[in-house]
């Protein structure tokens, strides 16, 4: 059997401070009961003031690695997934790497919005299994408190703060059998940030348009999400040689609990076996996938041997998908 890439460590960062949707009643013209029957979302954690991306990148990493029982200099890569990174260039991976102390590493960031964890879980393994590199780090941070207009419940509901954390190394046995990343850049309009970029950098004007804020058709990215998850989980099962039944526990972006539940249902797969922690979260983008597959892994509903699905959906508009025969070695 082929060399393959495996995750052999997983943390996360959730912030301490809660913003509950009652708090938000009192923000926008919106209720509890919309937010709980439309996306499933109870509450969402936010930093605070002076924290960025790259802090709470590290914060994860620190864990994935103690985790993986690694120390800091066997890093060979650091791939950061964000659409909130700390600041154009640098790239947070280059900013994570010097507050890691990780001077081995090549570093840089991967932009696929929140499918950016998935995609660079496949960038990662490319690098593990040509034997260039033996270990990475790959990361799915997001601030996007920072990007979401707080006088907009169309889409200040849905998000929140938080950070996800992998290590990847390379087995001979199990590992991430199978990759399936898409993506559909006629849809960009229907999630993005329309200034703050060469198109429309940043003035005066941008700002009182509120243009460096989160705009989406929800409408659009929701029918896009129910076709695409669906569609992106079975093509992976198939391309690893399985079938749906063959699946222990399935990890999908948690976006909004009727996306899941429609993907859950064209897998035909019982409750049991589909993660859910958005009611706690929110949606957090790229650390949305890292952060639910740290905590089911917590909860013990991970074990070697398991077929692990993860899927996402976002920002591009992209998806990607994995297959992994959990194996986390020694
Ligand atoms: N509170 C109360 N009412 C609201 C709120 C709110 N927070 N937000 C919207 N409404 C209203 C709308 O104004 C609309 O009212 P109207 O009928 O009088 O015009 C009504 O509720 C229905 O709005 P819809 O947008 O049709 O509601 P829908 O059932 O589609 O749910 C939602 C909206 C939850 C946003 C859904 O479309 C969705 O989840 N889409 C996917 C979003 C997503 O996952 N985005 C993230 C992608 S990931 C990334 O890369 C960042």
């Amino acid at each position: 059997m082929s060399r393959k890439a495996t995750i052999t460590g997983l943390g996360k960062y959730i912030p301490p401070r809660v913003l509950t949707n009652k708090d938000l009643e009192k923000m926008v013209d919106t209720s509890d009961e919309w937010i709980t029957t439309r996306t499933g979302i109870k509450e969402r954690h936010l930093v605070e003031d002076g924290v960025s991306t790259s802090d709470i990148a590290c914060d994860a990493a620190r864990e994935a690695l103690a985790d993986a029982g690694l120390a800091v200099e066997d890093i060979d890569l650091i791939i950061v997934a964000t659409v909130t990174p700390d600041m154009p260039f640098p790239s947070t991976a280059c900013l994570v790497q010097e507050k890691l102390g990780a001077w081995n590493a090549a570093a840089f960031d991967l932009e696929a919005g929140c499918s950016g964890f998935v995609y660079s879980l496949a960038v990662a393994a490319q690098f593990i299994e040509s034997g260039l590199y033996r270990n990475a780090l790959v990361i799915g941070a997001e601030i996007l408190s920072r990007i979401t207009d707080w006088e907009d419940r169309s889409t200040c509901v849905l998000f929140g703060d938080g950070a996800g954390a992998a290590v990847i190394e390379a087995t001979d046995k199990g590992g991430m059998l199978a990759f399936e990343l898409g993506a559909d850049g006629s849809g960009g309009k229907s999630l993005y940030i329309p200034a703050g970029g060469s198109l429309k950098p940043s003035s005066v004007t941008t700002i009182e348009e509120k243009g460096h804020f989160i705009r989406m058709e929800g409408n659009q990215v929701f029918k896009f999400a129910v076709k695409t998850m669906g569609y992106a989980a079975l093509k992976v099962i198939e391309k690893a040689g399985l079938q749906p039944e063959d699946v222990d526990l399935f990890v999908p972006h948690q976006a909004n609990t009727r996306i899941i539940q429609s993907a859950a249902n064209k897998l035909k797969l019982p409750e049991e076996k589909v993660f859910v922690n958005l009611p706690k979260y929110g949606n957090t983008s790229s650390a949305s996938v890292p952060i639910a597959l740290a905590e089911a892994r917590e909860e013990g509903l991970i074990k070697d041997g398991d077929i692990i699905v993860l899927v996402a959906f976002g920002a591009g508009l992209t998806w990607a998908s994995t297959v992994i025969e959990w194996n986390e070695g020694e």
